[in-house]
């Protein structure tokens, strides 16, 4: 995720930049950094942490200059230190840059330029963007920020101060990463989201995808990356500071519900090549003849997160033809699992501090498995204990129940399902082609579903009274009964069960009556007539269904009382698009209940005891 500030005026640059980053905090808090220009001096100061611990240094050091940038880290490419710690520089010391995104082919560039004297300082993808620029620099600073940006390959918002060129900061954007520019009398502000600017100025700017913005005192200048015009007026908002934070969002879950598309593209990008077939996660630390050579995969974690392993357990067995065991990690721990160095343990974690599972983590290592986490946070303590790492890129989750972390999640067990099969070579490559252009295509079908959100809220209306709820699901389809389940009871401290639909005749049937609403997961697929004929049999005994179906499916609609649709798409993807619908559904409940949805009575967001 990662916070920019950025200011250029007459007044003192870190007395905007520091407030402004305490605000985009929440966008993540592993490091912190700040670059001023005063004359013709760049004054860079870093801390590992939060922006507290950067406060802590600026008290006593704090340079001067009514132009600089800022810069709150959220670790992704390099674990946080203060030399991964933004701003970066170039090799002169002249430039700062500060980043927020990721640059998909860092590695080509930082190979080629380290091939031409380029010296690096970090491990991050951000460092080569100085260094590009710096490769450019021959006609000014704005023409090499245009030219530097035609080699680069990813999602950016990029800001940049030079000791070269006072009096100005520069912006470029490209992709989902978001940057504001706020105008005020004889300064000028540039922040992340809106909340940075608020106390400063109410006219903004929003800089769009593929532009160039030319910040002075008194000015702004855009450009398209291809260096042509634009002309635009500034708005004004009307948000208080609270609801800005959430970027107009009533609560942060409903915000990282709609974040969802963005996690699964960041988390998917770079690792599948369409072309292939390939899937790349070097991360992962283990070789794809240590791969072949496996016998066994252990999937350990703890609530949503298991839920997501429940879900890879059925896509790792297709494609890979592995025998999968799912364990919850606080049960693992305390039994004698069998285990050797043959056995892949998998560790999916968000927050990756979650006591059961780094314990499980560590009993697996201790009985010679080789260890892997499925992790959301960079350099958490199980990140940092596992042979490996496939990171979920959803950005910080705030909220407690987890949304975006899990269809990351569902989006990096699909990926190491397909990992596995081709290095055991027992996947047809054409499946692989096939799912990975689906995961490619799967954020903008994930929109799709995000659009019934006034449909979803129209159907949670009418079951806001009730104190039961059934989730069913078959197949892949079963592990999302039990997270609808779970996230309704969550935040709307509503009893819910979620069950395999085929056990439903073996004791849930006796409780089906009107009071009690079934959720029945039934999109088309292998499971559908199944699922549809235990649609039949809770209709038979007076229950009433909201059916999950596929959008178009007249026949289930013409079955249950209510339906949510999704868009159809590859099977082995449906679980990321009814896991949106069953979050929003829980959402509306939890809200029209007057609940505390973002923070929910007696949890909490990493359970980091026993
Ligand atoms: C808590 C959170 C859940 C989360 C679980 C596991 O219960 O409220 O949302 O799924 O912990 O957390 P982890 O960080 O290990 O995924």
């Amino acid at each position: 995720m990662c916070g920019i500030v950025g200011y250029v005026g007459h007044g003192d640059a870190v007395s905007f930049i520091l407030p402004g980053l305490r605000r985009l905090e929440y966008r993540g808090y592993d490091s912190a950094g700040i670059a001023t220009v005063s004359g013709m001096s760049l004054d860079v100061r870093k801390a590992t942490g939060k922006i507290a611990d950067l406060e802590a240094l600026l008290a006593s050091d704090r340079p001067p200059g009514t132009l600089g940038v800022g810069h709150t880290r959220w670790a992704t490419h390099g674990r946080p230190s203060d030399a991964n710690a933004h701003p970066h520089l170039d090799c002169q010391g002249q430039l700062a840059i500060v980043h927020n995104g990721i640059i998909d082919n860092y590695r080509e560039l930082r190979k080629a330029l380290a091939a031409e004297g380029h010296r690096f300082r970090s491990q991050t993808d951000t460092e080569v963007i100085a260094h590009l620029i710096e490769r450019y620099q021959t006609n000014g600073l704005e023409a090499a920020v245009l030219r530097a940006a035609r080699d680069l390959r990813g999602a950016y918002a990029v800001a940049c101060v030079a000791s070269t060129a006072p009096n100005t900061l520069i912006a470029i954007r490209r992709g989902s990463s978001p940057l504001v520019i706020g105008f005020g009398r004889g300064e000028t502000f540039l922040a992340s989201d809106i909340p940075a600017l608020l106390g400063h100025t109410r006219e903004i700017l929003v800089l769009e995808e593929g532009e160039l913005a030319v910040l002075t005192p008194d000015s702004v200048t855009l450009r398209t990356l291809d260096g042509l015009p634009i002309r635009r007026q500034p708005s004004t908002v009307l948000w208080d500071g609270e609801a800005a934070e959430k970027s107009g969002y009533p609560h942060f879950m409903l915000k990282e519900i709609f974040e969802q598309p963005e996690a699964v593209r960041n988390t998917v990008r770079e690792r599948v090549d369409l072309e292939g077939p390939e899937i790349q996660i070097p991360e992962l630390g283990l070789k794809d003849r240590e791969l072949a050579g496996l016998n066994r995969l252990c999937f350990v974690a703890c609530g949503s997160s298991w839920h997501a392993a429940l879900v890879g357990k059925y896509l790792v067995e297709a494609f890979a033809r592995l025998p999968v065991e799912v364990d919850i990690a606080s049960e693992f721990r305390y039994r004698r699992p069998v285990l050797d160095s043959r056995v892949l343990t998998v560790a999916i974690s968000q927050s990756g501090e979650t006591a059961d599972t780094l314990a499980a983590l560590r009993e697996a290592r201790d009985q010679g498995s080789r260890a892997v986490a499925i992790c959301n946070v960079v350099g958490s303590s199980l990140a940092r204990e596992a042979d490996g790492v496939v990171y979920t890129r959803a950005g910080i989750e705030i909220g407690v129940a987890s949304t975006k972390a899990f269809t990351a999640q569902l989006a990096a067990v699909t990926l190491l399902g397909l990992k596995l099969g081709l290095a055991r070579s027992l996947v047809d490559p054409a499946l692989v082609r096939q799912v990975a252009k689906g995961l490619w295509e799967l954020p903008d079908l994930m929109s799709v579903v995000l659009q019934q959100r006034d449909t979803i809220r129209g159907i949670a209306e009418r079951f806001v009274e009730r104190d039961h709820f059934l989730y069913l699901g078959r197949g892949l389809h079963y592990p999302l009964a039990l997270e609808g389940a779970l996230k309704l009871k969550e935040i709307s401290y509503i009893h819910a069960e979620g069950y395999p639909a085929g056990e439903m005749k073996h004791g849930p049937i006796a409780l089906i009556d009107q009071r009690m609403p079934v959720v029945a997961i039934v999109p088309r697929g292998s499971t559908y007539e199944k699922m549809t004929s235990n649609v039949e049999e809770v209709k038979a005994r007076d229950g009433v269904v909201i059916a999950v179906a596929t959008e178009g499916d007249e026949a289930i609609a013409a079955k249950a009382d209510l339906v949510i649709p999704v868009p159809p798409s590859l099977e082995w993807l449906q679980p990321v698009l009814i896991a949106e619908a069953l979050q929003l559904l829980a959402y509306y409940v939890g809200v029209l209940r007057g609940c505390d949805v973002d923070q929910p009575r007696n949890l909490a967001k990493s359970v980091t005891v026993e």
